[in-house]
């Protein structure tokens, strides 16, 4: 196949800087990347930043390069367009329609899904007339992220900065694999998603963990954000990952401590999501302090079982909720990942499932999943592989559906 072409718009605020690192991610990852910077964007960062980064000439108005008509041909061609950071004033020339510059009058040419990742302050943000831009131009079906909150130019803080990079990324290869991925079906619902692997401690200094990286509950509560809902992320040990933007992240260590952070935000939850690997055991009690070799045998671990918090989840479900469980499975004499799988959900009594076959590198600590969504109802997808946020928004349509 060939490489995807992708137009990286670049407006002309302070993240500019920020711009940079997504294009080496972007090129990086095999994209074929054009950079299309406002005159304002090289007053932050230069043209040959960009042009040393994608191998191609960078210009900002449509009289360069005439004979070959750039401000027509480069939309036409994309398989993307990604703006970022998208200022209060590019998205105000891109609702109105205005072509007074290269990127500008390729929006209007591009036909491909097209994604605007916003950097602003909070206040020019909620200002109605973002707003209202911003509504505009997703009813016309460009994809406007969520920005992270944080620390913005200066002292302040507050919603308005431009996501993480990599984040940028990662949805730029969800709307490339698929471009309906991030409809809006999600605005006014509330949804808990948990991520990562519970640490059940011996001592101080020591724990029983797992090898969950969080990587799949993360990018269901990124998707979900981007597709308007608010978001509890209950996150238990994870790799070094970014928190998703606009998602509310409440951090727990042990199996219990996640149950209660679970039951709290689960309560009037549209639906909860249990992605997190939590520990089935733990050490009946926890020493206080570091255990010592003496040079004698240690005694035995004793153990107590954890509380299955997505049977609870269940056991609580309030009317109209739904539930999803994940389940990662292996084959064994007595059937395959997708026969312990069916098991499974008549277990959990979930009203959705997903399973994944695990082992031989499968699943955990990598950037793709595959597998099956299960439903309650007898509902049977497979999962192709595909992103692990290609996976969540397969999730996130079969949870939209129930809700509707
Ligand atoms: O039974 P198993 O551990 O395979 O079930 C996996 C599902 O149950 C996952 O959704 C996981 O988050 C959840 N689980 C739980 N509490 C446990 C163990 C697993 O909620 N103690």
């Amino acid at each position: 196949m060939n490489s995807p072409s992708v137009l990286l718009g670049v407006a002309g605020g302070i993240a500019a800087y920020k711009s940079a690192e997504l294009l080496r991610r972007l090129t990086e990852t095999g994209h074929s990347v054009r950079v299309l910077p406002t005159a304002s964007a090289l007053e932050f960062v230069g043209a040959a930043t960009f042009e040393a980064l994608s191998g191609k000439p960078v210009h900002t108005g449509v009289f360069a390069d005439v004979p070959s008509v750039p401000h027509v041909k480069l939309g036409q061609e994309a398989d993307l367009v990604v703006v970022a950071p998208a200022t209060a004033d590019l998205m105000a020339r891109a609702a109105s329609g205005r072509a007074d510059d290269l990127l500008t009058a390729s929006l209007l040419t591009a036909r491909c899904p097209v994604l605007f990742a916003p950097a602003m302050h909070t206040e020019m943000w909620e200002h109605p007339a973002t707003r209202a831009n911003v509504a505009l131009l997703r009813s016309r079906g460009v994809v406007v992220m969520e920005p992270a909150s944080g620390r913005l130019t200066g002292k302040d803080t507050g919603p308005g900065r431009l996501p993480d990079p990599a984040e940028i990324a990662e949805v730029a290869r969800l709307l490339l694999e698929r471009a309906d991925a991030l409809p809006q079906d999600l605005a006014g619902r509330r949804v808990v998603v948990s991520a990562g692997g519970t640490r059940e401690a011996l001592d101080p200094v020591r724990f029983l963990g797992n090898r969950s990286s969080g990587r799949q509950g993360y990018a269901l509560a990124r998707v979900a954000a981007q597709r308007c809902a608010a978001v509890t992320l209950v996150a238990a040990h994870t790799a070094d990952l970014g928190d998703p933007a606009a998602v509310d992240v409440v951090r727990v260590g042990s199996a219990l401590e996640m149950r209660d952070a679970m039951r709290a935000a689960g309560k009037g939850a549209d639906a909860v999501v249990m992605a997190a690997a939590v520990a089935d055991f733990r050490p009946v009690a926890a020493a206080g302090h570091k255990i010592k070799k003496d040079g004698s045998e240690p005694a035995p671990l004793a153990l107590a079982l954890n509380p299955d918090i997505l049977a609870e989840l269940v056991a609580a479900r309030e009317p109209g909720q739904v539930v999803v469980g994940f389940a990662a499975e292996t084959g064994d004499s007595s059937g395959g990942p997708l026969h312990h799988g069916r098991a499974k959900l008549a277990r959990k009594g979930c009203d959705l499932l997903v399973v994944n076959a695990v082992g031989d590198g499968q699943a955990f600590e990598v950037a793709d999943n595959a597998g099956w969504l299960l439903g309650a109802d007898g509902s049977e997808t497979e999962l192709a592989i595909g992103s692990k946020a290609l996976l969540a928004s397969r999730v996130w349509d079969a949870v939209a559906s129930r809700l509707a």
